[in-house]
């Protein structure tokens, strides 16, 4: 195999997340108003207000790919990991880490990351994992580059009111829980 290949993909992975978190974040995280001085004067600006709590959480492995440059989006979050392996033979995913705080923040924003929704075991873990620890599904945003339907149907009927952003929705998944067409092993081919 070309030894850049997971290279390439990790890069890719990272750019889409990168657009992705910007979309996310639009008009959704809040606002200050503050000046700045330029060498030519004084200007006002708009930013997010680095007060206000958000949190960013890559699902290991592949997760990690994709939320490599979500702190040139929003320097200001805290990363907090949750390692989910998916069985290849049940499907059902088992959690091997969990960095998650006892609560979050009052009204914490929170990105969760995982380039694949396939049959959808992996993200409903850790949404609940997440939601046990005092958020609610408005203010949880799902960042992924590729989602299938049967993912999509359980996240709307167990999460109403989350909100999902991804690169594309492909069409189904096969017996042995990939999607089709998809990117085949999102971690395997970022990390080899
Ligand atoms: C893959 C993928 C998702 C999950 C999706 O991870 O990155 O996390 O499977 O499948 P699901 O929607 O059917 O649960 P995997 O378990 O292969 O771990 P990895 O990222 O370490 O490769």
């Amino acid at each position: 195999m070309n030894k850049l290949l997971p290279m390439i993909f990790r890069n890719a992975m990272a750019e889409i997340g990168r657009l992705l978190m910007y979309e996310a974040s639009r008009d959704w995280l809040p606002m200050v108003t503050g000046e700045i001085q330029s060498p030519m004067g004084v200007a006002s600006v708009e930013f997010i207000d680095p007060r206000e709590p958000v949190a960013v959480i890559p699902i290991l492995r592949a997760g990690l790919a994709l939320a490599e440059h979500a702190s040139s989006i929003l320097p200001a979050t805290k990363t907090y990991h949750l390692g989910i392996s998916r069985d290849e033979e049940t499907l059902q995913p088992t959690i091997y880490l969990n960095k998650l705080p006892d609560t979050f923040p009052e009204g914490s924003r929170v990105f969760v990351v995982d380039p694949m929704l396939a049959t959808g075991g992996t993200i409903v873990a850790s949404l609940q994992l997440i939601k046990e620890r005092g958020v609610e599904n408005q203010q949880i945003k799902v960042i992924s580059a590729v989602a299938a339907p049967p993912a999509l149907q359980k996240l709307s009927e167990k999460f109403p009111g989350l909100h999902v952003y991804t690169g594309i929705i492909d069409p189904t998944v096969n017996d042995k829980g990939f999607i089709i067409p998809g990117l085949g092993d999102a971690g395997d081919r970022s990390f080899g």
